[in-house]
C-alpha cells in the first residue's frame, strides 16, 4: 500500500504529458481498467488488510482514483476538438452536399429525340467508327470522289474511319428490312477540324423516313414542327437548294436568327449582331437519292424517303438567349461555364 503515493504521482505526471486523445486513453486503462489497471490491483488487495487499516487505505484509495478521473477528464477536455474554443452546434444546418447536373449537350440530344419520338421516329445509335461503304460508297460517293473532301476525315486504315457524318446510319438503318422507316440517329461523329465553330468531335442528329409517298412537303413539315419544338413558335426555316451526292433535291435548312428573329435589324434600327442576312444555318437535308434507296435493299419505284442531319451542338447554340462566343467551351469541361446550363 505504501506504493500508493508513487502511484498517484507517476498516474498524474503521465496524463499531464500526455499528447494526444489515443495515448490518454491508454493511460486511462493503464491505470483504471477493470480488471487489469494498476489500481484496480491495489484495490483487489484490500479485503487481506485489518479492518482498521483497510478503511484507512480504502479511504486513500478512492481519493486517488478521484484525482486521477479528474486529471484524466481534464486532460480529454483539453485535447478533444469539441472544446471551450470550438463550439459545435449540432442544431446548426448541414452543408449542402453539391449537386451537379446533365452536360447541356446531353440535355439537349434527350429534348431533341422527345420531340422526333412525338412523331412516331425511334432513336438509334450507330457506330463511332465505320466502314467506307457506309460513311461514303454506299451514300453514293464512290472512292475518289471530290465530294468526299467535305468530311474532313480520320482515317483508321484506307476502309475504316471514325463516322465522319451520322448519314452512314442510314444504310444500317435500310438493312434491318423494315419498312416504313422512321429513325432519329444521334451519334457521336469525328471531323479534322477545330475552331470557334468546330470542334474534332461532336454530335449529330440524323432523320430518316421512308415510305410510300413521301415528298418534300412532309420534309418540311417535320422540319418546321421540330424548329417551333425546340426554338420556339418565333422561329421559322427556310428550304435552301444544295448539293449532296446522297440525296436529290438537296438543301440546307436555316433557321431565323434568335435575336433579330429574320428581321437581321434589332428593334433599335440597328443590323443584328450575330447574323447578317436574318438567318443562320443549320445543316443539311434531302430526298434519298433512288441510288442510296437501292443500296440499302429498298426499291425507289416503290418507296421514297428523306433524310436530314445537323450538329447538336450547333442547333443548341442557335437557341434564343444563348449565348456562346466559341463552340469548343462546351467540351473544356469549365464548371463554370457547364454550371450556367
Ligand atoms: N450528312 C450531311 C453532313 O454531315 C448532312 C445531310 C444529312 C445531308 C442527310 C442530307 C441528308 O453534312
Amino acid at each position: 500500500m505504501k506504493d500508493l503515493p508513487k502511484l498517484q504521482k507517476q498516474a498524474l505526471e503521465e496524463i499531464k504529458n500526455s499528447k494526444d486523445l489515443e495515448t490518454l486513453e491508454s493511460l486511462r486503462r493503464k491505470y483504471l481498467a477493470k480488471k487489469s489497471g494498476l489500481l484496480t490491483q491495489i484495490i483487489k488487495e484490500l479485503p487481506n488488510l485489518e479492518p482498521e487499516e483497510r478503511k484507512k487505505t480504502g479511504q486513500i484509495i478512492n481519493q486517488v482514483k478521484l484525482e486521477i478521473e479528474q486529471a484524466l477528464e481534464k486532460k480529454f477536455g483539453e485535447q478533444s476538438t469539441i472544446n471551450n474554443q470550438q463550439f459545435l452546434d449540432v442544431t446548426a444546418p448541414g452543408v449542402p452536399v453539391p449537386e451537379g447536373h446533365l452536360h447541356l449537350i446531353t440535355q439537349a440530344i434527350r429534348e431533341i429525340s422527345v420531340i422526333f419520338e412525338r412523331l412516331g421516329f425511334v432513336r438509334r445509335r450507330y457506330p463511332e467508327i465505320e466502314t467506307d461503304w457506309y460513311a461514303f460508297e454506299g451514300l453514293n460517293m464512290p472512292l475518289d470522289h471530290p465530294a468526299r473532301d467535305e468530311w474532313e476525315t480520320f482515317f483508321i486504315t484506307d476502309k475504316i474511319v471514325l463516322t465522319p457524318h451520322t448519314s452512314s446510319g442510314q444504310l444500317r438503318e435500310m438493312e434491318k428490312g423494315e419498312l416504313p422507316i422512321r429513325m432519329i440517329n444521334i451519334s457521336r461523329c469525328a471531323r479534322r477540324q477545330s475552331d470557334i465553330s468546330h470542334v474534332p468531335t461532336f454530335y449529330q442528329f440524323e432523320g430518316l423516313l421512308i415510305d410510300k409517298n413521301i415528298s418534300i412537303a412532309n420534309l418540311k413539315g417535320v422540319l418546321t414542327y421540330f424548329a417551333h419544338e425546340f426554338f420556339g413558335p418565333d422561329r421559322e426555316i427556310r428550304l435552301r437548294p444544295y448539293d449532296f451526292r446522297f440525296t436529290e433535291p438537296s438543301f440546307e435548312i436555316d433557321v431565323t436568327c434568335g435575336l433579330c428573329l429574320g428581321k437581321a435589324r434589332l428593334p433599335d434600327g440597328q443590323g443584328c449582331r450575330y447574323c447578317r442576312s436574318g438567318w443562320a444555318e443549320l445543316g443539311g437535308a434531302g430526298m434519298v437519292h433512288p441510288k442510296v434507296l437501292e443500296n440499302g435493299g429498298i426499291d425507289p419505284k416503290e418507296y421514297s424517303g428523306f433524310a436530314f442531319g445537323w450538329g447538336v451542338e450547333r442547333t443548341y447554340l442557335m437557341r434564343s438567349g444563348v449565348n456562346i462566343p466559341d463552340i469548343r467551351l462546351i467540351y473544356k469541361n469549365d464548371i463554370r461555364f457547364l454550371r450556367q446550363f
